[in-house]
């Protein structure tokens, strides 16, 4: 059940820009097919993203008379209460996504949930619901997003040429793997290809870096009542001169934290 927040706790989230460009949409569409439960993710982009997105899940999916209202502000299942805050378990929490994506593109959405054997289709176009309608559909939800600020150029001009737009969402796309190294995450694009197996974190490191780089790591355990931490390290034999070997993940959550950045980088110093 999707639910409106309260003005009490929307003003408390102070929700930014959510999509200024189509890395963003891809992160906010496979955060909703990781909250949905997905263990098969497919994304796949035209020019960039720029021209087309399509995430496709294996997930709940949503009911069909809860559709229009996941593309209302400050509507989402995932929280109800302040309190809430304090304990959320989801990627997404603010119920600001699909507005906000429907807002700068034409979207359309299919999804079907285990209970019916019919799922709907809505369309929006121009930030304007356009169409909802039955419709046979798969389990799970398929998002498409064309034509991003095509209506806004303002914003649109700020927008790299798509072979740079295409490499940012290749670098999330590789957070998402090594956040979720239990989901089977496949990407398509007219330049590439890639897949993950979700056979855990190893498979996760071995899609993303490849062998060579697995073979020079050990694996690094910790288990405490209120921490736990699990990992790959590289040998200080090999080295990468650049730090975007470093992955820091908390609770599912892919995050760039200094201090950890570091932690680590201190401890291989004196090698
Ligand atoms: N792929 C999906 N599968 C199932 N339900 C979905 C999916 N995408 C969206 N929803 C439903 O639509 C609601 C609105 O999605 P939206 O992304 O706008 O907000 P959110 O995920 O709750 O919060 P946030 O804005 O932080 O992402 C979600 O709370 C969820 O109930
Ligand atoms: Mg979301």
């Amino acid at each position: 059940m999707i639910n409106i927040l309260s003005k009490e706790i929307y003003n408390k989230i102070a929700a930014g820009e959510v999509v200024d460009r189509p890395y963003s949409v891809v992160k906010e569409l496979v955060e909703n097919a990781i909250d949905a439960g997905a263990t098969e993710i497919s994304v796949s982009i035209k020019g960039g993203g720029i021209d087309y997105i399509r995430v496709d899940d294996n997930g709940g999916g949503i009911e069909f008379d809860d559709m229009p209202t996941a593309f209302l502000p400050h509507a989402t299942s995932k929280i109800k209460t302040v309190d809430d805050l304090d304990t959320i378990m989801t990627l997404g929490f603010r119920g600001e996504a699909l507005p906000s994506i429907a807002a700068v593109a034409d979207v359309t959405m299919t999804s079907r949930v285990a209970e019916c054997e019919m799922g709907g289709e809505i369309v929006y176009k121009g930030g304007k619901l356009v169409s909802h309608c039955e419709c046979g559909a798969k389990l799970g939800t398929t998002v498409t997003v064309a034509n991003l600020f095509e209506r806004i150029p303002a914003r649109k001009k700020f927008l790299s040429k798509p072979s740079r737009e295409e490499a940012k969402i290749l670098a999330l796309i590789e957070h998402i793997v090594l956040a979720n190294p239990d989901v089977v995450l496949k990407f398509e694009s007219e330049n590439k290809k890639f897949s993950s197996s979700g056979e855990g974190l190893k498979s996760a490191v071995f899609a993303v870096y490849g062998d060579a780089v697995l073979k020079n790591t050990v694996n690094v355990e910790l288990d405490e009542p209120h921490i736990k931490i699990q990992g790959f390290t590289c040998l200080p034999s090999f080295t990468k001169p650049s730090k975007n070997y470093q992955n820091v993940i908390i609770n599912g959550r892919y995050v760039e934290s200094a201090d950890i950045m570091y932690a680590v980088y201190s401890v291989y110093a004196p090698y």
